[in-house]
């Protein structure tokens, strides 16, 4: 999962390529590049590292009005500089970035490239050899482009440039995403409308098999085989500064305190006229007739899920399989009558995740996707979509998605199960105000992050029912910025096994919200401080005792995940911090996973 962007116009091509890979950069930064077209040719600049590392080795006085970019998150081949892309073909001729895995690359090499020595030592390379070798047999570079393309199999989008064409980028999408934007003077293309909004609010959705043509004044959409497509331009509704981190450190720790306002916006977003909480009717009437839902999803997505389970059984009472979309898409379990599938993905992109989709709509059943991406892949190939309203997530670790993603759910199982007694809008405005209560305990946040998790090795979270499933995503939240390890368990599980790896001092974080089993977890806590452990008790105002370390503001017991996660998100970030670690862009992770 990468990112690419390209620019054709009248405006010096290479600070916005730049700045639109900066925006990409959640999409992987393990190396980036960046190709522009002038008069003398086309010049290529690559780095390893990240776009700040690019911006070193660009020539600061070279101009070209057509260019090409792409950041990287390394799938074939290590991140160096030689892997990073632009790649070249032989003769340099033919200059490409792309997003995706081309998985019969070796044998595509093996059948047409036999005599071409490879410069690096990955997928994507193979594309643009190809394209060249059959530009040398006498096609125009569009047909030897679609000849290529029709070799492929896996996941792309390309953005393609000719030496010997100084008019023309060559465009074209499978799986991967990748949009189009029309700009005043200038057209440009972006795997997502962030990195281009600084031209363009204008965009036009690109689809699998479809090749593009984008040149200064014209956009030229065609299938595969080369039949012409008209597609209209919409409007994208972010604004700039939605996607800048103001005067925050870091994106994340803006969009932790953003949780409040995310919540407050759904209440609002999900309200009729008549003031009460409702959703689409189409997607009551395709909750109503599911005899059991499905919940897809993967990383906090699949946290959510989890909780979401509980909300459909308890306030819907429709039973619920929740799985994660890289197991359950080639080892489909055996489902009910009229099963309801339910994608749950902050990104709209993850290819874990489509790849389920596609098998739902191949057996025909329906599949709704809870994303905060409007026009997202998930979101345009399902039957029905809900959005988050969470605002961009830049962050890789996610906070306000999850935040959102459970009141979205929350929501919609309360309107499908209709006469349920709890007064949820009410209740999720106290999960608002509770949250805000979270977010302004920051400096109590970053004193427990020193008082725990100071120089450990690893940390525990446990919990029982809604606590557990927020054990697992503090426990991840841990894991991914401050490189800790971290495990969530539920409380009677640690006695199985895992208890063995208490020693003096190990940090285990215990939540205590849920009433029903309040004397459990209690009991599970005395456990591993009896084998040493320094246990942090957090647990929610009427089940407090006197030496647990927060307390939460009290809220509906099935609502408390949407507060309890805040102080483990919070605790997390003060504790990568400390260990200077790249909150934002932890190592090894992208946020939008767009590779099986
Ligand atoms: C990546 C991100 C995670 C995210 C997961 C699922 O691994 O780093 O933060 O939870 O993908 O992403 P999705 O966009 O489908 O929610």
């Amino acid at each position: 999962m990468c990112g690419i962007v390209g620019y054709n116009g009248n405006l010096d091509a290479k600070e916005i390529l730049l700045k639109g890979l900066e925006k990409l950069e959640y999409r992987g930064y393990d190396s980036a590049g960046i190709a522009i077209r002038n008069k003398e040719g086309v010049t290529v600049f690559k780095e390893k590292g990240r776009i700040k590392d690019l911006r070193n080795v660009v020539d600061g006085e070279i101009k070209g009005n057509i260019g090409i970019g792409h950041t990287r998150w390394a799938t074939h081949g290590v991140p160096n500089k030689i892997n990073a892309h632009p790649h070249q073909s032989a003769t340099k001729r033919f200059t490409i970035v792309h997003n995706g895995v081309i998985e019969n690359y070796h044998l595509l090499k093996k059948q047409y490239l036999n005599n071409i020595p490879m410069q690096s030592e990955t997928d994507t390379e193979v594309i643009v050899q190809l394209v060249e070798q059959f530009s040398k047999e006498g096609l125009s570079t569009i047909e030897a482009f679609r000849k290529t393309l029709s070799l492929l199999h896996g996941s792309y989008a390309i953005a393609l440039l000719d030496e010997e064409d100084g008019d023309t980028i060559y465009v074209a999408k499978n799986k991967s995403p990748l949009l189009v934007g029309v700009g005043d003077g200038c057209n440009v293309v972006a795997s997502d409308a962030m990195a281009m909004l600084q031209v363009t609010n204008q965009f036009i959705e690109i689809h699998d098999g479809e090749v593009v043509l984008v040149q200064k004044e014209k956009i030229e959409i065609s299938t595969l085989d080369g039949q012409k497509i008209e597609r209209k331009p919409y409007t994208v509704e972010l604004d700039a500064s939605d996607i800048e981190k103001g005067t925050y450190p870091h994106y994340m720790l803006k969009e932790m305190d953003e949780q409040p306002g995310v919540v407050r916006k759904i209440i609002q977003e999900y309200s009729n006229e008549a003031g009460e909480l409702s959703i689409d009717e189409a997607i009551f009437a395709a909750l109503r007739g599911a005899d059991r839902i499905y919940i897809i999803a993967a990383g906090t997505s699949y946290h959510a899920g989890l909780v979401g389970k509980e909300y459909f059984e308890k306030l819907a009472g429709i039973p619920v399989e929740v799985h994660i979309s890289s197991e359950i898409g080639y080892n489909m379990p055996l489902l009910s009558e009229k099963p309801l599938f339910i994608f749950i993905s902050q990104s709209g992109e993850t290819a874990d995740s489509r790849q389920v989709l596609v098998k739902v709509k191949e057996l025909g059943h329906p599949a709704l996707t809870i994303t905060n991406v409007a026009g997202s892949t998930l979101s345009r190939e399902a039957d029905y979509t809900l959005l988050l309203h969470a605002g961009p997530e830049i962050a890789v670790a996610s906070t306000k998605a999850y935040v959102a993603q459970l009141a979205v759910l929350a929501i919609v199982a309360y309107v499908a199960g209709e006469g349920s007694d709890v007064d949820l809008k009410k209740e999720l405005a106290i999960v608002a105000n509770a949250i805000q209560t979270m977010v302004d305990s920051k400096d109590e946040m970053q004193k427990i992050a020193l008082e725990y998790l100071n120089n450990v090795r690893n940390a525990f979270f446990i919990g029982r029912n809604m606590d557990y499933y927020v054990s697992l995503e503090g426990a991840l939240k841990l894991k991914e910025i401050s490189y800790i390890q971290a495990e969530g368990f539920a409380g009677g599980e640690l006695k199985h096994g895992t208890i063995a790896l208490i020693e003096e001092e190990t940090p285990v974080f215990a939540l205590v919200t849920q009433e029903a089993v309040a004397l459990n977890i209690r009991g599970n806590v005395k456990e591993v401080v009896a084998r040493g452990a320094n246990a942090c008790v957090i647990s929610m105002e009427g089940l407090n005792e006197e030496d647990d370390r927060f307390v939460i503001p009290k809220v509906h017991t099935l609502l408390t995940p949407l507060v309890s996660v805040v102080p483990l998100q919070l605790i997390s970030y003060y504790a990568a911090l400390e260990r200077g670690c790249d909150v934002d862009k932890p190592r090894n992770l992208a946020k939008s996973v767009t590779v099986e």
